[in-house]
């Protein structure tokens, strides 16, 4: 179990003019992703660096299960938490499997005890452990590394982890083949994570919980569909993209823009829960006038390409405004 609490936050640098963070109030719930979003020197990885104490805030408190992280000693916290960065930091002198069971050797573990959580955590993070724990870092692939990086921070079998841009460097098909990867793991090992990215469509692939941050602020919280919905700045608008009609398609769900069902439930079906854009295209390339909008096997709407836009319409034109006057 691992519940965050971010209270009044605050952390000012010494000699800086302005808080790095400032008076961050915010809860993670147990198991979910949160994703932190924004732009460069927003406050992102200083609030995640005080999370495991490597800074220590100003004023304000981070809560643990209700705890204050400044109850335990720091290096018990620090090793109870994972921490994925980008520049992954294996140990080059070190196999695979020496650099996966790094943490639970410190704490005692024997190689016979740990050594089959470690081929589980390789297997985890998509790596063949017979064909990778007995090689040496500089003998894999920057993304590979990286799945390394991951399947460390999950040896100690920490409640939370943490993650800094840890693909920002991979290539675009590397980085999305490793969002579908944690998201898997997210499902599989229920942690909670929190994420920092610059990356928007990371953010609202990868994200129960988007958090956008501006000069130290928090200026929205919510899951994705709110935020692309109902942006509550221009800020965030345009930031998401919210006026791109391609993002909204790919990202609200059908649930948020079905209408009752009305005399379709023998048609075509949709999950609820499939993008708006899976829906619009099953339209066009079928010709049908609506689809049946299922859940757990029942009809509990139905949608058409007039209700998508209905629906659609006032966030896009708000945002669309948004941007212009900006
Ligand atoms: N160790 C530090 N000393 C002084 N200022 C810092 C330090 N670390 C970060 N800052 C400043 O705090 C602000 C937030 O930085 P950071 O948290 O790294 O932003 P982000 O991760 O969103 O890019 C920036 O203005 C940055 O220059
Ligand atoms: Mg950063």
């Amino acid at each position: 179990m691992a519940t965050i609490e971010f209270v009044g936050v605050t952390k000012r640098f010494p000699g800086a003019s302005q808080a790095a963070v400032d008076t961050v109030n915010l809860t993670v719930p147990d198991g979910s992703l949160c994703m932190l979003l924004g732009t460069s020197g927003s406050g992102k990885t200083t609030l995640l660096r005080m999370v495991n104490r490597l800074i220590e805030p100003t004023s304000g408190e981070i809560r643990i299960d209700g705890s204050p992280n400044t109850a335990q000693d720091q290096i018990a916290l620090r090793r109870s938490i994972g921490y994925v960065i980008q520049q992954v930091g294996l140990f080059p002198h070190m196999t695979i499997a020496e650099n996966v069971r790094v943490v639970p050797s410190i704490e005692g573990k024997s190689k016979q005890e740990v050594d089959p959580r470690v081929d589980e955590l390789l297997s985890l993070v998509g790596l063949e452990p017979k064909e990778y724990r007995n090689r040496y870092p500089r003998q894999l692939s920057g993304g590979q590394q990286q799945r390394v990086g991951l399947a460390r921070a999950l040896a100690a079998d920490p409640a939370l982890l943490l993650m800094d841009e840890p693909f920002g460097a991979l290539d675009a098909i590397t980085r999305e083949r490793l969002q579908d990867e944690l998201r898997r793991i997210q499902r599989d090992v229920h942690k909670t994570i929190i994420f920092v990215t610059h990356d928007v469509q990371e953010a609202l692939k990868l994200g129960d919980q988007l958090v956008v941050m501006s000069d130290g602020h928090i200026i929205q919280a919510g899951p994705p569909t709110e935020l692309l919905l109902h942006p509550a700045t221009p800020f965030v608008a345009r930031l998401l993209g919210a006026d791109n009609v391609v993002s909204l398609y790919e990202h609200v769900p059908v649930s948020t823009v079905m209408e009752p069902p009305n005399g379709y439930a023998d048609g075509m079906r949709i999950a609820a829960s499939a993008p708006v854009l899976q829906a619009l295209v099953q339209l066009v390339q079928t010709n049908q006038p609506a689809l049946a909008v299922e859940e757990n096997g029942t009809v509990v709407g139905q949608i058409t390409q007039a209700s998508i836009y209905r629906q659609l319409r006032t966030p896009i034109e708000t945002a669309q405004a948004a941007t212009a006057k900006a």
